[in-house]
Parts: structure tokens; sequence; C-alpha cells
């Protein structure tokens, strides 16, 4: 058995690199968790891709368990999370694929940011009741994106940059770094640092018809960027936006 995790870009079917591409050529069964959110334009993607670039396959679907969103304590919640959706990941490998069978999961932009596809893998191997090889294909991430949106690098001259969620920014600016990507912001944590001489590049649906994008000294552009979120959330019920912060 051999399941492959291929990142398929963040929002723009053309992002599908070649090799991703011949991996969704080789893959027999996908699997998928349907998060029965509303976010139907997101697996109008998946769907698109697969129409138009995998030949001769089947799509597995499984029900995403609930996250304890109430919880204070939030690894511990994020990973009981992930136990039981890696339950329901070896239900669905074990009734679905052969022995002789390529699976996949497609993963959103790039599987090394943010997501929990190889953990929950990882996990049902060390339970030891199935065994398979992975092979990873990666994919250009929001973060990539962003970038590239903004005609920016990551990085200022032989300096570090940080990536980090909005529930560690709102908390402190992180130490020893100027530079701060900002991914899974449910709040508009950069309000919180209006006080720092700093630009931001923000980026929402990046790659996708509705992309936002707003760039300037963070003191000046915060509250455009807090109208125009908040009134893309409530005018499609989502919001997925990305930020760079950078002190020069
Ligand atoms: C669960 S993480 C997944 C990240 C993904 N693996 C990647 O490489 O981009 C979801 C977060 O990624 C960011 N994100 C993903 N797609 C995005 C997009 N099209 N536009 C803006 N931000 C995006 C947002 O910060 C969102 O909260």
């Amino acid at each position: 058995m051999q399941i492959l995790v291929i990142g398929i870009g963040a929002g723009d079917p053309e992002q599908l690199t070649l090799q991703a591409v011949a991996a969704l050529n080789r893959a027999d069964v996908f699997f998928v968790l349907d998060k029965g959110d509303v976010k139907q334009e997101l697996v109008d993607l998946r769907t698109e891709i697969l129409q138009r670039h995998a030949t001769g396959y089947q799509v597995v679907v499984g029900r995403d368990p609930e996250r304890d969103r109430s919880s204070t304590a939030y690894v511990e919640a994020v990973d009981d999370w992930r136990r039981r959706r890696a339950d329901v990941c070896a239900e669905l490998i074990a009734a679905n694929l052969g022995a002789d069978q390529v699976g996949a999961f497609l993963v959103w932009g790039d599987p090394s940011l943010y997501d929990s596809t190889l953990a929950i893998l990882d996990d049902i191997l060390a339970r030891g009741e199935l065994s398979f090889e992975i092979e990873v294909i990666p994919g250009i991430s929001s973060v990539s994106t962003l970038a590239a949106r903004h005609r920016v690098p990551l990085n200022q001259v032989g300096r570090p940059v940080q990536i980090t969620t909005g529930r560690r920014l709102a908390k402190e600016w992180p130490d020893g770094v100027d530079d701060v990507v900002v991914m899974l912001d449910a709040h508009t944590a950069f309000t919180a640092h209006l006080d720092q001489d700093a630009t931001i590049y923000w980026g929402a649906y990046l790659g996708t018809p509705d992309e936002l994008l707003i760039a300037g000294p963070v003191r000046e552009v915060a509250a455009e960027i807090e109208k125009v979120r908040a009134e893309a959330r409530e005018r499609k019920g989502w919001i997925m936006d990305t930020y760079l912060l950078r002190r020069s």
C-alpha cells in the first residue's frame, strides 16, 4: 500500500505542479474528510482538480469529527481531534485500499504548513494495524502566494522570518524577529501591534477570483483591513487570510 499526500496549491487550480499532476494520475483512491461546512467553493476546487487531472479513480468520503472549540487547552483539543481523525482515516484506508493500490490525500497549499495529514498518517502507522509507504508531493502554500502577490520577499537580507498563528501573535510579537507571517487568524491579531512601526502585507482568498490584497503601514491600514475582512466574511460566509508583518 502506498499513500500520496499531494499539495494542491492555495486556491488557484493553475498552482498544481507537474509532480502533483503525475501523482493525481497514479492514485486509485482519494480519501476526503467531509467538513460539512459552508466552504463549498473549496470542495468544488478539489472536484475540478480531480476531474481535470485524475483518471480511473474512486473518491471515498469520511465524516470529519468535530473539534472541541470550547476548550481552553488548545494543544490538547487539537491532539484529541487529530486522534479521532486518525480513527476515521484508518477505517477508510482499511476498508477501501487494496494491498497493491495507491491512495491519496489532497492537501490545501503545502502539506508542511499547519496541516495535520502527515501527523494523522504517522499516528495510524504507529498503531501497527496498517502498513503503507508515504510519499509527499509539495504544493504552493498560501504563504508563497501571499509573497508573490505583493511582490515581496518574506525575509529581509540575512534576517530570519517566523511563521506563526493569530492566536500567538495576539499575545505578543515574537522575540528576535522583525518579519512575521501570520496564519489561522480568526480575530485580526495585527490590531494588537499598532504601536509597532510595521508594514502589513495582507491577503485573503489568495489565488481565487475573490482575492483581496491590502498593504501599507499597519497603523494606517488596520481599520481598512478590518472593514474589508468583515464585509467579505459576511458576504461569503467564510474567510481565509494570511499576512506578513514587517518591521524595518
Ligand atoms: C489549516 S491552514 C493550511 C495552510 C496550507 N497548508 C498552506 O500551505 O497554505 C489554513 C490557513 O492557511 C491560510 N490560507 C490557506 N489558503 C489561503 C488562501 N487561499 N488565502 C489566504 N490564506 C490562506 C490561512 O491563514 C488559513 O487560516
